[in-house]
């Protein structure tokens, strides 16, 4: 199946193969054609170009695109949507004056979702992720990574991991897993949480890794969570059996998440919401890649990371949205471009950047996804007529998105 667009009043994040991140002043440059053509090729890009270079319109799909911006799917680096029940009675607590520590310090929070999620069938949670995965691709995202950690106990990490997977067999977005068996300790645990490191590392993880169940492993690393000597161990415990790090630090406190990260070549470091000076010197000159997490800083009123700072001092910012039942219950990319513009001072430019390419990187998947770029998956998301892209964080709260298409296929 050969599909044509044409006259498309922009095409952006046209780059070239060799281009697998941007950082630091680059991230302002979002390259685009004006008034141009794409050609899809079953689930892969073959040409795009200025209308000027077409040379024919041979294709079994012609699609006049006058008026219409196409950009690449986003692709969303830090997710949870794996989970069971919801949690909005700790948000009415969070409006009445609790914090989010104080509710999780209760027996809410990360346990309050491993119970629900404990007494759920592996198929009542691929229908419930289901829908929310659907509502995601709607929303324009078309890659997406996925964490187990509300399990808690090896049957119930398992148990994730498997609906991850047949979630990803299921759908034509690209899915990939993270086991974050370190996201909370268990109840059972509470005396005990070096025997709960001891259950991640020396059972969890090698029958993650039997079977084939993640790509990428992560620590909650947290005052009242993991430290950083547990974080490690469970780092290097995972790396022994191939999975990558990509970890949660600096959420509430600095207490050398990002520099356990650092040390351990994680792929990505996620939330970055307090950031002293010493850990944004330790990112420069590293290929880790720091995800900010804007509708998290929302929805629980904390402070956003300092992406303008970052940014200035070099480093690459990816955006993402943490999809989950207690700090985001929201999956729309198209919001956290709006707030990252909003609230962190990022340009359109930087936050788009960080919502495809960047968004990539942290994943894995820079060769096949972030950019409209020969060879690459037809990944894409064609906006209503709007009068420039500066629009699509302008607008908040609109749906500018007119259609979506997944691997060549509209939705
Ligand atoms: O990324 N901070 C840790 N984990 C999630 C929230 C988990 C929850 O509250 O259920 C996060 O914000
Ligand atoms: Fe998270």
């Amino acid at each position: 199946m050969k599909t044509l667009f044409f006259n498309i009043k922009e095409l952006l994040q046209v780059r070239d193969q060799s281009i697998v991140k941007v950082a630091g002043a680059a991230m302002k440059e979002l390259p685009c054609i004006k008034n141009a053509f794409l050609r899809i090729d079953n689930e892969r890009i073959e040409d795009f170009g200025p209308m000027s270079e077409l040379k024919d319109f041979n294709a079994d799909q012609v699609i006049d695109a006058r008026g219409h911006t196409i950009l690449p799917t986003w692709c969303d680096s830090h997710t949870h949507i794996v989970f069971a029940g919801h949690r909005e009675k700790e948000f009415v607590d969070r409006i009445n004056g609790l914090t989010y520590e104080e509710i999780a310090s209760r027996g809410g929070g990360i346990l309050n979702s491993a119970k629900k999620l404990q007494d759920s069938s592996e198929q009542e949670l691929f229908e419930q992720s289901s829908q929310r995965l659907e509502e995601i691709m709607r929303l324009g995202t078309g890659a997406v990574e996925i964490k187990s950690g509300y399990g808690l106990t090896p049957e119930s990490e398992i148990k994730m991991l498997k609906v991850i997977k047949t979630l990803a067999t299921s759908f034509p977005i690209t899915i990939k897993a993270t086991f974050l068996g370190a996201h909370a300790f268990p109840a059972d645990f509470k005396d005990n949480p070096e025997g709960y490191v001891d259950l991640i590392c020396e059972k969890m993880i090698p029958e993650v890794a039997k079977q084939d169940l993640a790509d990428f492993i992560d620590v909650f690393c947290e005052s009242g969570y993991f430290n950083v000597a547990q974080t490690d161990k469970i780092l290097r415990s995972g790396e022994k059996y191939g999975l990558i790090p990509k970890i949660h630090v600096n959420q509430f406190n600095s207490i050398g998440g990002v520099q356990v990260g650092v040390a351990n070549k994680a792929l990505s470091v996620d939330h970055l919401e307090v950031m002293e000076q010493k850990d944004i010197d330790v990112l420069i000159g590293t290929e880790v890649m720091p995800v900010a997490l804007p509708s998290c800083s929302y929805f629980l009123n904390i402070p956003y990371t300092p992406a303008r700072k970052m940014m200035d001092e070099g480093l690459a910012i990816a955006l993402a949205t943490d999809f989950n039942p207690g700090s985001t219950p929201s999956g729309n990319m198209n919001f956290v471009i709006s707030t990252a513009c909003i609230k962190m001072k990022m340009t359109p430019e930087e936050a788009i950047n960080a919502a495809t390419i960047n968004g990539a990187y942290a994943m894995g998947l820079s060769s096949s996804h972030g950019s409209i770029t020969k060879g690459k998956f037809a990944n894409l998301i064609v906006t209503k007529d709007i009068p420039s892209y500066h629009f699509i964080p302008y607008a908040f709260g609109s749906n500018l998105i007119e259609k979506v298409m997944i691997k060549g296929v509209f939705l």
